[in-house]
């Protein structure tokens, strides 16, 4: 690949984010979709037709054999997360890889190690790190307007919102956990880089199944396959110590019996000069004036690219540039760890302290 050649992706998964993913790429002058599969062949046939894409493998193998592709995106469930990135980046290929990392913190271990081999970009999909208001939150704390933060809250807390109801989403050996490790896994990635990145030390959380196997709680996202099943949890709750003495509490829903203000995400960082609040679509900067509580507003350009254009972009720019990405293999992994902890704790009732060795 030359400094002007187009960067030739190939998509791995033609679901729901594949497709997605294959929308922001085709809007990049210098990245081109050449290639897609699906183990569901009809849907990589549809993705190919829709958005002109020359090739269709009959599986992911295939498609890695092929020398003219850059780089894969790995949009499948998340079992099948580990082992077709590690053999993507064998194949020399430079992976977009959908979260969570892994279904658990053994397979995130072993994409790291095969990251480490292979020289080639890895990076996360966690496009909460490239919007607007939460990029303004960032800049500010790297100017030291929060000052030392010492405490965050934050959730995603649904209240009717279980997801595909009997496929993957719902089957613990498939998908590694419920709305944890589906969307509690953005909130903590996004603590995490607001907060600096220090280390995580210790776990203590629990989990709770109150709807899901009762089929209750059912949401929009996915089609409900009654003949499936339901073993992993619909709400959780941790606090998360870190290495720097500061804590984070994440709760996280697919659905629970009360009146949550959105639905949606949220974040409250709490810092010793200042703090900020992002949810529900709104930002805002906390501090105290005069000895009066002052607070302000941040807005969003009207004409603002969005998360997904940049996070795909600051893929391609790490390609040519031969740079780690702000979602590194290693933000995965400590994702994975903290998950798979909280999982522990609830199932030990004990504070769990993470396990960095690679072994
Ligand atoms: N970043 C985000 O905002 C976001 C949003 C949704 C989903 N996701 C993640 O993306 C992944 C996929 O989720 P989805 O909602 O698109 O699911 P989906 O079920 O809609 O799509 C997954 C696709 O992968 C295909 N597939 C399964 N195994 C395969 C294999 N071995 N080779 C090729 N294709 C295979 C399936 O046939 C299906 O079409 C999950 O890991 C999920 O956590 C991320």
């Amino acid at each position: 690949m030359s400094a002007n050649d187009k960067i030739q992706i190939g998509v791995i998964g033609a679901g729901n984010i594949g497709n997605v993913h294959i929308q922001e790429f085709s809007q990049i002058p210098d990245a081109a979709v050449t290639a897609v599969t699906d183990v569901y062949q009809p849907m990589a046939i549809a993705r190919a037709k829709e958005y002109n894409i020359p090739n269709v493998y009959a599986t992911y193998q295939e498609l890695l054999q092929d020398p003219s592709l850059d780089a894969v995106i790995v949009a499948v469930p998340n079992d099948a997360h580990a082992p077709i990135a590690i053999e993507a980046l064998q194949a020399g290929k430079h992976v977009l890889l959908e979260k969570p990392m892994a279904v658990n913190a053994a397979s995130a271990k072993e994409i790291v190690k095969a990251h480490l081999k292979s020289g080639k970009v890895l990076m996360m999909s966690h496009q909460m790190r490239w919007e607007s208001l939460n990029m303004q939150v960032k800049e500010q704390i790297e100017k030291g307007a929060l000052g030392s933060i010492y405490n965050v809250k934050t959730g995603w807390l649904r209240r009717k919102g279980i997801p595909g109801w009997g496929t993957w989403f719902t089957q613990m050996h498939k998908s590694g956990g419920g709305p944890l490790i589906d969307i509690g896994v953005h909130m903590l990635d996004l603590s995490l880089h607001l907060m600096g990145s220090p280390k995580p030390v210790s776990v203590f959380g629990t989990t709770y199944a109150e709807f899901g196997p009762k089929k209750r709680g059912i949401g929009t996202w996915g089609k409900p396959d009654w003949n499936g099943f339901y073993d992993v949890e619909d709400l959780a709750t941790a606090l998360i110590k870190l290495d720097n003495g500061s804590t984070l509490s994440l709760d996280v829903s697919w659905a629970a019996n009360t009146d949550f203000i959105d639905n949606g995400p949220y974040i409250y960082l709490m810092g010793s000069e200042g703090g900020a609040s992002l949810r529900a679509g709104r930002g805002t900067l906390h501090t105290e004036l005069f000895e009066r509580t002052a607070d302000v507003e941040l807005t969003v350009d009207s004409n603002d690219e969005g998360p997904r254009q940049r996070m795909s972009r600051h893929f391609l720019d790490c390609i040519r540039e031969h740079r780690e990405p702000l979602t590194s293999a290693m933000s995965g992994l400590t994702n994975s760890l903290v998950l798979e902890a909280i999982y522990e704790s609830s199932r030990t009732g004990q504070l769990v302290t993470l396990d960095w060795s690679l072994d």
